[in-house]
């Protein structure tokens, strides 16, 4: 059911020094920081040949991001996404077989323009999980 990785998400404290990181240290190709207030955050995306990754950071108040650096305050990966075909067909599976999907169980629009829906942690091996309409 799930096709390509999509992206990692990683939550960072300071969005400029992992951007460095990222380019200077690791040679990627990195965007500038992307306001996406309807989700909390600010985002540098990070394009690898065969995937992206994406620098997370809070943006306003009741960030999940926010929660997250208190826990884990140096950082560290927020959730990964893979691509489905049909994001419905795919939500009903997944709540068939017994997955829980957060908030309303209804598809948001994600930080590329496409419906995701993002599936309980505890139900994945403890990794937070969204899926992406491809
Ligand atoms: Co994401």
């Amino acid at each position: 059911m799930i096709g390509r990785l999509n992206h990692i998400a990683i939550a960072v404290p300071d969005l400029t020094a992992a951007a460095a990181l990222y380019r200077d240290t690791l040679g990627a190709r990195v965007s500038d920081p992307i306001d996406l207030p309807d989700h909390g955050v600010t985002t540098v995306f990070v394009e690898l040949d065969n995937s992206k990754i994406e620098l997370l950071h809070p943006l306003g108040d009741g960030s999940t991001i926010a929660k997250y650096l208190e826990r884990s305050p140096d950082g560290g990966m927020h959730h990964i996404c893979f691509e489905v075909g049909d994001i419905i067909a795919a939500r009903d599976k997944l709540k068939a077989e017994g997955a829980r999907v957060l908030g309303d169980g209804e598809p948001r629009t994600g930080a590329h323009g496409k419906p995701v829906l993002f599936l309980h942690p505890k139900d994945f091996c403890g990794t937070l999980i969204e899926i992406e309409q491809d």
